[in-house]
């Protein structure tokens, strides 16, 4: 089997990535190729952000490889917390203070409109490429459900009523961002044989 280089240690991305490939590549994590460096998130676009983690592991490892950068960009907000979302209610990157935040921004706005973005960068060879996913939604007035991480408990993708959270893995896996990005991913690397 085909093994891919996911230039992350987020658990949550890697778990949820296999899970969409659904057993067609076999996704190795930074840690898999011992890489334990944090790699730092300098860029001020989610772009920025995906091209800097996978040239790095390209440049320092010499794997071929793809990286992602996930934003939570909502209307009301003019696009907050966008590249900021990791780190909206400050360094700790804590989902319930994030959360807390969030929902503090958004009281007294009827707009509660808001996307998910996912850019992934893949890098094969020489070539670079940068693929983007985006969920439509809106966010919920109190989170619900237990699943999925981050922002999911207040995320209600378009055509639902229940968020992510609630909506669990198998819907989450087929409609979201990352979903979407990861699908056009598996697309390229078919087309690139
Ligand atoms: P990063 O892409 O690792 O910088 O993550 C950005 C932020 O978005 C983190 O706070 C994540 O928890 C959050 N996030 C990324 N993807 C998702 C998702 O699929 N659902 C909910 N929150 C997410």
């Amino acid at each position: 089997m085909q093994i891919l280089v996911f230039a992350t240690n987020n658990p949550n991305k890697a778990r949820e990535v296999e899970h969409i490939l659904g057993g067609k590549y076999q996704v190795k994590t930074l840690k898999d190729i011992g890489c334990h460096e944090e790699i730092e998130e300098t860029a001020d676009t989610l772009e920025g952000n995906a091209q800097l983690k996978a040239r790095y592991v390209k440049e320092k490892y010499g794997f071929d490889c793809f990286s992602e950068d996930t934003g939570l960009e909502v209307t009301a907000l003019n696009g907050a917390p966008g590249v900021h979302t990791a780190r909206y209610a400050g360094e700790s990157r804590d989902p319930g203070a994030n959360i807390a935040m969030l929902l503090k921004n958004l009281e007294g706005h009827d707009d509660r409109s808001a996307r998910f973005r996912t850019i992934i960068t893949l890098i094969s060879g020489d070539q670079e490429y940068n693929i983007e996913g985006i969920c439509p939604g809106r966010i919920a007035t109190q989170p619900t459900g237990v699943g999925g991480f981050g922002y999911d408990p207040v995320f209600i993708p378009e055509g639902y009523d229940q968020t992510f959270a609630e909506l669990g893995d198998d819907v989450k896996n087929r409609v979201s961002h990352r979903a979407l990005a990861t699908n056009q991913l598996v697309e390229l690397l078919g087309k690139l044989g």
